[in-house]
């Protein structure tokens, strides 16, 4: 489902510039759910951001249910990766201006009448505990239902890789293992490959794989 061969990534001018990914190299099965941990700085994130194609990597390839990321140009990668990469961010990103019931449906809006948007954005709502929430706007969601809410709006394309960068960072423990068992559970049910970030070893302790990133490759 997801194969990185020799990923390098720098940041900065040459001369100034410090080498982030030196050769990443990771390959996860249909299903497989694992954890990227390693310390503040490591390099997480923008590994995370070259999985979803967000940023070109320097060198190296990034390959996603069998297409190379690499290949796809401008607006048909954006629309790739709208149907096949959901990803859930440590900051929810919602709309605020929107409620929780059109900011799950935003995915579906670009791929016409053939999803039914809102109807898949009710179900999982309901999915994700919050049947009796969908009228509410951001600013009148706690912080557990915001991202409640993001990872509805991640799941309501049905991808199949799942990018998650510390999804329960922001959450008190009690609230962060509520939804780290939901994404968990959902991921299992619906067969996606997760690859989540986190800092918290207890919940990277319950993933099939622990991915630890040290001097900008997988160990
Ligand atoms: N756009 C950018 N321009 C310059 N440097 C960057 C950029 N993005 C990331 N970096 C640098 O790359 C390094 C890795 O950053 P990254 O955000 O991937 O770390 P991380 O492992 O996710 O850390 P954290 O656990 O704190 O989220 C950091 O030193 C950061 O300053
Ligand atoms: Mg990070």
């Amino acid at each position: 489902m997801l194969k990185v061969r020799g990923l390098f990534k720098s940041f900065g001018p040459p001369g100034g510039k410090i080498t982030v990914l030196r050769g990443v190299d990771l390959s996860l099965e249909k299903g497989d759910i694992a954890a990227l941990m390693g310390p503040s700085g490591v390099g997480k994130s923008t590994l995370l951001h070259l999985v979803a194609g967000l940023e070109p990597p320097d060198s190296g390839e990034v390959e996603v249910g069998g297409r190379a990321l690499g290949t796809i140009a401008g607006e048909e990668l954006d629309s790739f990766r709208n149907r096949a990469i959901g990803i859930v961010y440590q900051h929810h990103y919602l709309l605020p201006e929107f409620t929780a019931l059109e900011n799950v449906m935003v995915p579906t809006l670009k791929s016409g009448p053939a999803v039914d948007g809102r109807r898949k954005a009710a179900e999982l709502l309901e999915a994700v505990g919050l049947k009796d929430r969908l009228g509410h706007f951001p600013s009148q969601l706690s912080g557990g239902e915001q991202q409640r809410v993001s990872l509805a709006r991640a799941l309501v394309m049905s991808p199949r890789l799942v990018l998650a960068d510390e999804p329960t960072g922001d959450l008190d423990e009690t609230t962060s293992d509520m939804v780290f068992d939901l994404i968990f559970s959902l991921s299992r049910a619906r067969g996606i490959t997760l690859l989540m970030a986190t800092h918290n070893v207890r919940l990277a302790e319950k993933c099939d794989r622990i991915m630890r990133l040290h001097g900008g490759r997988i160990e």
